[in-house]
């Protein structure tokens, strides 16, 4: 497992990255919004969560048939400066929530009794990724975590899916998430889901 506790802050050069990212452009966009949504967006997303899963497809602690080819001719310095290059580019604009779905109350309340937490507590009220409520503090992983507005109710309700069947948890923050989907059944993740990509 990659165990990602103690991952400094990763800063690429993001020029160099920008010379290495058309043929990513491919699918996940020339501007880091993808083209299908089959695709996650990468503009906007934590520049060390965009290295970590890079490190994780490159390595095979994160398996998808596309992406694992993609990252295998990837050096370590290639990696951090993609990374930087994508998290650099401005973020899909917001689009128009509708804050009395389902999907709002689970990712900004929970649901207690079925033991959902707030995906807002780690993910930012708006899904833009977290702030860490110990900013200052030394060795906190929340540069780890992923903004999640936009992406499409397709990836998410994939990703969600796959952590529910312990097939996404080879990077230690996946076992997290792996927690959090225990308690969501396909009616959950369909209302995220969709609150998620309107984000
Ligand atoms: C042919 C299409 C295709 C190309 C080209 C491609 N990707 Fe991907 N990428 C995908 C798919 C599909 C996924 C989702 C994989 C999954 O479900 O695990 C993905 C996922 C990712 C993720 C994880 C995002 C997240 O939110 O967890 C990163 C980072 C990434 N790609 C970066 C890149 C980079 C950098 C390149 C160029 C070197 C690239 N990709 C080229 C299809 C592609
Ligand atoms: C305790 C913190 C925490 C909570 C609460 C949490 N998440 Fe996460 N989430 C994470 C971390 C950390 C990751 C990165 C996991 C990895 O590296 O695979 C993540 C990843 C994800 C991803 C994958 C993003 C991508 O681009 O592939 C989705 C989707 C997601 N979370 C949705 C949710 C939803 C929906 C909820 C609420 C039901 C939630 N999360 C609650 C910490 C959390």
């Amino acid at each position: 497992m990659l165990d990602v506790r103690a991952q400094p802050p990763v800063h690429g050069d993001a020029n160099a990255g920008a010379a290495k990212a058309a043929v990513c452009g491919a699918c996940h966009g020339p501007q880091g919004v993808a083209i299908a949504p089959n695709f996650p967006n990468l503009a906007g997303q934590s520049a060390t969560y965009l290295y970590l899963q890079l490190k994780a497809f490159k390595d095979g602690q994160r398996k998808d048939s596309i992406m694992t080819g993609q990252a295998a001719t990837l050096s370590d310095q290639d990696m951090r400066n993609l990374a930087a290059h994508f998290a650099a580019l401005p973020a899909k604009p917001a689009g128009k929530p509708d804050a009395a779905s389902r999907g709002a109350q689970l990712f900004l309340a929970g649901d207690p009794a079925k033991g959902v937490p707030p995906c807002q507590g780690c993910h930012g009220p708006a899904g833009q990724g977290p702030a860490s409520p110990w900013s200052g503090a030394p060795d906190t992983a929340w540069h780890t975590f992923p903004r999640l507005a936009g992406q499409s109710a397709l990836y998410v309700g994939q990703e969600l899916g796959d952590y529910r069947h312990g097939k996404r948890v080879g990077v230690s923050n996946g076992r997290i998430m792996e927690g959090v989907a225990q308690h969501l059944d396909d009616e959950d993740i369909q209302a995220l889901a969709a609150y998620i990509q309107s984000l």
